[in-house]
């Protein structure tokens, strides 16, 4: 039986550094099943129309996670995004490399910087070397504490939250979010020595420049769920430590502060994010906002429905709204 095909037009990015004055796009045309991996269109154009087309993939069955790129704008895994839905959707697929990792050629990026910041957590074991473990028992974990690794073991390293990351554009102190994932693992491991030491070093080493986006769980080809395991840093950052860092006092006073009258008192917020001395340099700033909305100083008035808001509080407990 003849398989249907459909028209792909597929838009490659294509630059050479030191080469081309500046990345294009070239387009090509093909006929394929739907179910085709974008992967596969691709290496059919590098066999059939253009060999110096440069990308990279290796297993072809989302294991290794080398063909992360981002496709119709979007970080995944080239060898398990077929193309007819995306063809449904946006009729054509623009194939980009990843972002945040500068371009080698292509499709093809240096992944230097993705894991350096991996390297920063240092993601091994620290055991106790006081407590060895028992011998013949290199596995005194029980079920329960196995949970709660969640699903960070599943990560394959493709670096496609790293590249869907905003906080990672914008600072280069924020590790990504694989890296803060895969630290997770290693501070709820009760093997680990160090995972106090982690969780207090974490705190000034980018923990709280997470946007809180969600994107790299969007991303994440293996459902880890990298953005729910920061948050799941950030509570148990406040539970060790409470709201020490500048990060920590932010997101405590933005949920208290929110819970007052259902909207922000801005000024209150900066104050207790900085403190009064921290708040000094933020003054021309916060003048140039209150010319233009003098409202801002004004403490807000409590919103219709407030009542509703305190009890969503509530329902979330002691951590809620942070
Ligand atoms: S080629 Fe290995 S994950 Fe796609």
């Amino acid at each position: 039986m003849a398989v249907d095909t459909v028209h792909v037009p597929l838009e490659v990015y294509r630059f050479q550094p030191g080469t081309d004055p500046a990345p294009s796009f070239r387009r090509y045309e093909l006929d394929l099943a739907p179910h085709t991996p974008v992967l596969s269109a691709l290496l059919r154009i590098r066999a059939e129309t253009d060999p110096t087309l440069s990308l990279r993939y290796s297993c072809r069955s989302a294991i290794c996670g080398s063909c992360a790129m981002r496709i119709n704008a979007k970080s995944r895994l080239a060898c398990e995004t077929p193309v007819g839905p995306e063809i449904e959707r946006h009729g054509r697929i623009v194939v980009e490399p990843m972002a945040n990792q500068p371009v080698v050629r292509d499709l093809v990026v240096d992944q230097s910087p993705f894991w350096r910041d991996y390297r920063s957590i240092e993601p091994h074991l620290k055991l106790d070397p006081y407590h060895p473990m028992p011998e013949g028992k290199p596995n005194p974990m029980t079920p329960a504490e196995v949970a709660r690794f969640h699903d960070t073991p599943r990560c394959i390293s493709c670096a496609a939250c790293y590249s869907a990351c905003p906080a990672v554009a914008a600072d280069p102190a924020f590790p990504g979010p694989m890296a803060l994932a895969k630290l997770y693992r290693f501070v709820v491991d009760p093997r680990d020595a160090a995972h106090q030491d982690r969780l207090v070093r974490i705190q000034t080493e980018g923990l709280w420049l997470c946007l809180r986006c969600h994107l790299c769980t969007e991303a994440c080809p293996k459902d880890v769920r990298p953005s729910e395991r920061i948050r799941d840093l950030k509570e148990m950052a406040i539970a060790a430590q409470g709201a020490t860092e500048r990060g920590s006092r932010h997101a405590v006073a933005f949920a208290e502060n929110l819970r007052g009258a259902g909207l922000l008192n801005e000024t209150k917020l900066v104050r207790q994010t900085f403190g009064v001395l921290g708040t000094l340099p933020q003054l021309p700033h916060g003048i140039k906002i209150w010319r233009k909305k003098p409202e801002v100083a004004h403490r807000p008035r409590p919103i219709e429905g407030r009542e509703e808001l305190e009890q969503i509080y509530r329902a979330l407990g002691p951590e809620g709204g942070r």
